[in-house]
């Protein structure tokens, strides 16, 4: 007898992170209608799509952030979207790094201690929470910043510490969200490029909002949403290249 797939699914080898069939509305406007997609291990992804067509939504509701109205989230096979807010805060804390267009760095911490701060959450001691954040400076080329405060740093340099924080704790996924958007081209480039390069290296799923051609070119993969729905896929050539919330949404409680 031959089975039926389920609808509107994609699955594959060594899955990380899918969402099938999500349904998400604010109030009576429906920012997601019905989204399906899937991140293998290592998997760089790019979700694009013109603005309002529900790119952020997905990704609040991928990162656990968000509860969807309807449709399936899960993480290394287990079911995230119908967990209580503690076990999703703390796969946040533990699984999942995040980064927004404005890296949401803490003005009154040292970028170590900015860096630092995850560990520190997750019951880390201080010094070895610095020191791994020293670490995560110097791989970004940020470690001569290590004691400064964010408003004394550029944009591009308060990205850098901002992804040094979103990956300190060794996540399994990485979501982005324009992360490259409050940068000029150059300094865009440079943190995309240290962004995918270390996430190749460690294996990192990275999920990555943009409505830029040029930054979707640095993915595997580009999933374009449009009113809610995923378009279509494409192939794009390889490239080489908060405080802890995001506007209401708490990222780590
Ligand atoms: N907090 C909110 N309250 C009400 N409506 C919202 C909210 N956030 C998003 N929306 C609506 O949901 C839809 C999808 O928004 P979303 O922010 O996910 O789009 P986006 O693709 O990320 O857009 P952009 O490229 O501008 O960031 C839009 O119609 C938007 O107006
Ligand atoms: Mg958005």
């Amino acid at each position: 007898m031959m089975t039926t797939p389920p609808p509107n699914t994609e699955s594959m080898e060594g899955e990380v992170l899918s969402a099938r069939s999500i349904v998400r509305s604010y109030g009576n406007s429906p920012a997601l209608r019905g989204v399906s997609i899937s991140a293998a291990r290592g998997d760089v992804l790019a979700i694009t799509g013109p603005s309002g067509s529900g790119k952020s939504t997905l990704l609040l509701c991928l990162a656990g952030i968000l509860l969807p109205d309807a449709g399936e989230i899960r993480f290394a096979g287990r079911r995230i979207d119908t967990e209580s807010e503690a076990a999703r805060s703390a796969l946040r804390r533990h699984e999942f790094g995040v980064l927004f267009q404005f890296g949401q760095v803490v003005p009154e911490l040292t970028a170590q201690e900015n860096v630092a701060l995850p560990l520190l959450l997750s019951g880390v001691r201080r010094r070895p929470a610095m020191t791994a954040a020293r670490s995560w400076l110097d791989r970004f080329g940020v470690a001569q910043l290590a004691d400064q405060r964010p408003p004394q740093m550029s944009g591009g340099q308060a990205q850098r510490v901002a992804l040094a924080r979103a990956l300190v704790t060794e996540p399994q996924v990485l979501f982005a969200d324009e992360p490259t958007g409050a940068l000029d081209s150059l300094a865009g480039e440079d943190v995309l490029g240290q962004l995918t390069g270390v996430a190749r290296e460690a294996g990192t799923t990275v999920l990555l909002v943009t409505h830029d051609a040029k930054v979707a070119a640095y993915a595997d993969r580009e999933i374009v949403l449009r009113d809610g729905m995923v378009e279509g896929g494409a192939v794009s050539a390889a490239g080489s290249a908060g405080a802890m919330s995001v506007g209401q949404h708490r990222i780590y409680t």
